[in-house]
């Protein structure tokens, strides 16, 4: 457990290759909070902070999403591929009363990675999103695309399994756009680079889906590797993770960036493609907004977070890959495969947290969280 908070001088780091490892623990992964600036510990952590490892498993049950559902006031996380079909990606539940941990896997959900809360068309969204939608990466028999998932039944529905007839690669994460309802999502070949789907056929892009009238677009094009994707609290701005560092092995000449779009008035399109951020450790996978826009993505070392400028101001570093995390009132969960930490206590509130738990004072929640959201659509 840790409650301190160690300040980056960053003049120091700028002249001194040495300067990170001489300010880090020995012994790794260990969850360190470094401020590059300020701001991260008086606006973001706070005074109340502390951070400790919940989880240090033989299997990695910690890779993608973190999905809350209300109904079972749990937590859903994508487990790691493990190399082999005959043991497929699981599903991770923490209940959150008492973060007790238990794995299953949905009938019609073949290897998950990225996923989000959503409203299928026609739910009362007054309320907490009824279900899940994960990114379904396929395999040799099974197409990649978007997979519905009810809890407490366990029902699942494919939503989105091609692109007019042509195949997806490995849909990787995805949004629900909180006002049109549209379904925003990205492709990735990681399943092909990991040896279970076939050679890819398409591009690396962004898609934009209306799961009520079943059109679907590209948004953008261009990465080497599309990933997380994320919008601001605005919602006028789309954050795109390109994981391209990252092939059959690493490769630290090629992306591990962050890139920033306007999104269209109309609420469908993107344009002013540019980039708002590098990450010196690693890749920037998963991605999430705090309600005040700061950017949070999971990289190479633990958590790294930029505001609206793209200034870094600091990182729940962890001396190890995070490939996501997840917001809660109060506090965040965070993935590192075989690992889980927890971040409690802080005063950044993450953008979704509100409808997602339905709690939307800030307050740190707990047993008992209340509704409270009103859905725009
Ligand atoms: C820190 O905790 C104290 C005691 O519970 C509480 O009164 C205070 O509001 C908290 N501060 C912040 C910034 O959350
Ligand atoms: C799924 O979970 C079980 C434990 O519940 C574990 O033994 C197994 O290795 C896990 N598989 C993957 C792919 O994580
Ligand atoms: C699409 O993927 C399926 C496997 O999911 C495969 O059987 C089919 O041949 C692929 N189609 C094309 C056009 O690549
Ligand atoms: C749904 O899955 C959970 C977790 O595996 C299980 O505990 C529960 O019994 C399942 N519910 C139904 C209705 O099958
Ligand atoms: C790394 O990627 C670059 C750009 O794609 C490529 O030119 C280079 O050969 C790669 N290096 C290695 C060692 O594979």
């Amino acid at each position: 457990m840790t409650s301190s908070i160690i300040p980056v001088d960053l003049l120091a780091a700028a002249t001194n290759l040495n300067y990170f490892p001489s300010i880090l623990p020995a012994t790794e992964p260990t969850i360190t909070l470094l401020a590059y600036q300020e701001s991260f510990a008086t606006d973001l952590l706070g005074p109340n902070v502390t951070a400790r490892k919940v989880y240090d498993l033989p299997w990695q049950a910690f890779h993608e999403g973190g999905v809350y559902q209300k109904s079972t006031n749990s937590m859903y996380i994508a487990s790691n591929w493990a190399g082999s079909l005959d043991n497929p990606v699981n599903i991770t539940i923490i209940d959150m009363a008492d973060l007790s941990l238990t794995s299953t896997r949905y009938e019609g959900l073949y290897e998950a990675n990225g996923g989000t809360t959503w409203y299928p068309p026609g739910s009362d969204t007054s309320g907490t999103p009824p279900a899940m939608l994960w990114c379904d990466e396929g395999d040799f028999t099974h197409p990649s695309g978007l997979v519905s998932v009810e809890v407490p039944s366990n029902e699942t529905k494919p939503v989105v399994s091609y692109f007019l007839g042509r195949n997806f690669s490995s849909v990787n994460d995805v949004r629900q756009h909180p006002i049109t309802g549209d379904i925003w999502f990205t492709d990735a070949d990681y399943g092909f680079f990991q040896f279970f789907r076939p050679t890819p056929t398409i591009p690396k892009q962004v898609y934009r889906f209306e799961p009520t009238t079943g059109i679907i677009q590209v948004v953008a094009d261009g990465f080497d590797e599309s990933n997380g994707l994320e919008f601001s609290p605005d919602l006028k701005t789309l954050y795109v993770t390109d994981t391209g560092a990252q092939h059959f092995g690493p490769n630290q000449t090629r992306p591990a960036t962050i890139y920033a779009f306007d999104v269209t008035e109309d609420m469908k399109q993107l344009k002013n493609r540019r980039t708002f951020a590098y990450a010196d450790s690693g890749f920037p996978d998963g991605i999430h907004c705090d309600t005040e826009g700061n950017v949070w993505s999971g990289c190479g070392d633990g958590v790294h977070v930029w505001n609206t400028d793209g200034i870094l101001l600091g990182k729940i570093h962890l001396g190890e890959t995070s490939n996501n995390f997840a917001f809660y009132p109060g506090g965040m969960l965070v993935f590192s495969n075989s690992r889980m930490w927890q971040v409690s206590g802080i005063k950044a509130v993450g953008r979704e947290v509100c409808k997602d738990f339905g709690v939307c004072d800030g307050s740190t929640g707990g047993i008992g969280w209340g509704q409270g959201y009103k859905g725009h659509w």
